[in-house]
């Protein structure tokens, strides 16, 4: 099923050449589905360090396609599943805080699905404000205020938090969160 946020860009992008950007990419399944129901998407940056450091602690850590020794093989299969779009992606192998400007042209939307502690989120959603032009989107995965899961919680914690701090509407439905930067 294709994402809310990413239905809701793809309506406002109609027509419009985009270029966008997922962190967090796991085994490429959203990023496919994306790529597919939006043929106006020039380019997807894929953003994902595909490598277990200490301060990924989140319970989707410990699921057994991210152990470390079956990260590589994740990776891997992304590629393969990813293959015929070659020429509208991007890979970053890197930790989405150690992204900068230099990585990725300007933004008309991310989707943020990456570390989801609480600190990694609100940081990541500060850095997707300097990535996205203005009047792009920023968004995200896992936003599920009713779930009994720790990382959806801190997602719903961090989001509303940082779009409180600034004054910012914020929208969600289903499992996504979406905002215009
Ligand atoms: C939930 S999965 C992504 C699922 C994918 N968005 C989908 O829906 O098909 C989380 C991914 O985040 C990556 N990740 C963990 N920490 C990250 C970070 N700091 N920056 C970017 N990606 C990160 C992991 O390697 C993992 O592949």
């Amino acid at each position: 099923m294709e994402r809310k946020a990413l239905v809701f860009i793809r309506k406002m992008f109609e027509n419009q050449s985009v270029v966008g950007a997922e962190v967090g990419v796991a085994i490429g399944t959203n990023a496919l589905r994306t790529l597919k129901c939006m043929p106006n998407l020039r380019l997807l940056y894929l953003i994902d360090p595909y490598q277990h450091y200490p301060e990924w602690t989140s319970t989707l850590a410990k699921d057994r396609r991210f152990w470390p020794e079956d990260l590589e093989i994740t990776k891997n299969k992304a590629k393969i599943l990813l293959t015929f779009f070659e020429d509208r992606i991007i890979w970053v192998f890197k930790c989405f805080e150690e992204c900068t400007s230099e990585d990725v042209e300007p933004l008309d939307f991310i989707y943020i699905d990456g570390n989801h502690n609480y600190d990694f989120v609100f940081r990541d959603i500060e850095l997707a404000r300097k990535l996205v032009k203005r009047g792009g989107v920023v968004s995200g995965h896992d936003f599920r205020p009713n779930s009994y899961s720790h990382d959806s919680l801190e997602v719903c914690r961090a989001v509303t938090d940082y779009c409180k701090k600034h004054d910012i509407v914020f929208s969600h439905e289903y499992e996504d969160w979406w905002f215009i930067n």
